[in-house]
């Protein structure tokens, strides 16, 4: 008998063929669409670094929004771009800071759109660092205080949690900082507002574009302190135990693209929904090679986007979402 050669083209022969046996899908209710909202009037201020992505005055955020619920996602994550930076990030917890007067409007505008907002102190302290840090006199690096940024990551989402925001997702890599924000939350009697951790954040040079985009380079030292070292995966199983133990209700690896491996091992490893945060320098990457002519931009994002998928990811962050959204529906964007 001739030796069986398995027909795997049998499958592949026709476009209804290929859609029957597609084990993975990908679909606008996939995505969060990052969003930075910023003081003043009338700014729709382009980010260089990541064209098409934008800074927006509260006057201008209206028309996104619509633009948002227009292209089929569900769901935006809020970033401030604040006037006023201080050591203790103030303007984090005001309720009239800028990403609380974003959540208040959007949920006027659109009740349906469900807002994520990420709470972190980067971008509103005057040393550019996610919680209370100073500076080792000696070695230059940034010390963490850890317990006193938790008071203020606190503060930050119960404020978030008032003015509307659904999901409250922090990204700040402090030490216990999902049981804080869950037992601020309850006290103030938030319990059912869902915590989406930034469980396993690599310190990464992906975050560049984002760091010009926000204002919130560091200013000393640097996040290895506390951010994760992109060599380590075994560590980022403690670090997903805790924020389940802590009552996370999603997991978030960050970046993706270089990470893949993790996501897959958070899935398997946990039952809760895991997030893939596809950063400012994947995008800004694709948009450099598109802008050249080099790469399909629409071919390559959609692939992109279901390999996050494939990995395992239930939801992603992607700067991406709009125009993804419209192609999947077949649009031209
Ligand atoms: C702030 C924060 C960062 C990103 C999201 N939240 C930057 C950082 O940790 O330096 C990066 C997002 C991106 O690159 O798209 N804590």
């Amino acid at each position: 008998m001739a030796f069986p050669i398995t027909r795997h083209r049998r499958l592949r022969r026709t476009a209804g063929i290929r859609a029957l046996v597609r084990e993975t899908a990908l679909g606008s209710s996939d995505f969060i669409y990052p969003i930075f909202v910023t003081h003043g009037d009338n700014i729709k201020e382009e980010i260089p670094s990541m064209p098409g992505v934008y800074h927006f005055s509260m006057d201008r955020l209206e028309a996104e929004i619509r633009d948002v619920v227009a292209s089929g996602v569900g769901a935006v994550l809020l970033f401030g771009v604040p006037e006023h930076k201080d050591a203790v990030g103030t303007s984090a917890y005001d309720s009239e800071g800028i990403v609380q007067r974003a959540t208040r409007a959007i949920k006027q505008w659109a009740p349906e759109l469900v807002v994520v907002a990420d709470t972190c102190l980067c971008q509103f302290t005057d040393h550019g660092h996610c919680g209370i840090v100073h500076q080792d006199e000696a070695t230059g690096t940034a010390v963490v205080d850890n317990d006193r940024s938790l008071e203020l990551l606190v503060r930050t989402a119960v404020s978030q949690a008032e003015a509307g925001a659904d999901i409250i997702a922090p990204s700040n890599m402090m030490d216990g900082f999902v049981h804080a924000i869950r037992s601020g939350l309850d006290e103030a009697g938030y319990g059912d507002i869902a915590i989406m951790s930034y469980s396993v954040k690599y310190s990464s040079a992906f975050y560049g574009p984002f760091r010009d985009a926000a204002h919130s380079a560091p200013q000393f030292g640097d996040r290895k302190t506390y951010q994760m070292d992109p060599a380590n995966v075994r560590e980022a199983v403690r670090e997903a135990e805790s924020d389940v133990a802590e009552g996370a209700d999603m997991l978030m690896v960050k970046p993706a693209l270089a990470y893949l491996d993790v996501l897959r091992m958070l899935k398997e490893q946990f039952d809760l929904p895991v997030v893939a945060y596809n950063v400012s320098a994947e995008y800004s990457m694709v948009k450099a090679a598109a802008a050249n002519g080099w790469i399909n931009e629409k071919a390559i994002v959609l692939e992109t986007l279901t390999g996050m998928k494939r990995a395992g990811a239930d939801i992603i962050i992607t700067y991406h979402a709009k125009d993804a959204a419209r192609w999947l529906r077949g649009e031209e964007v």
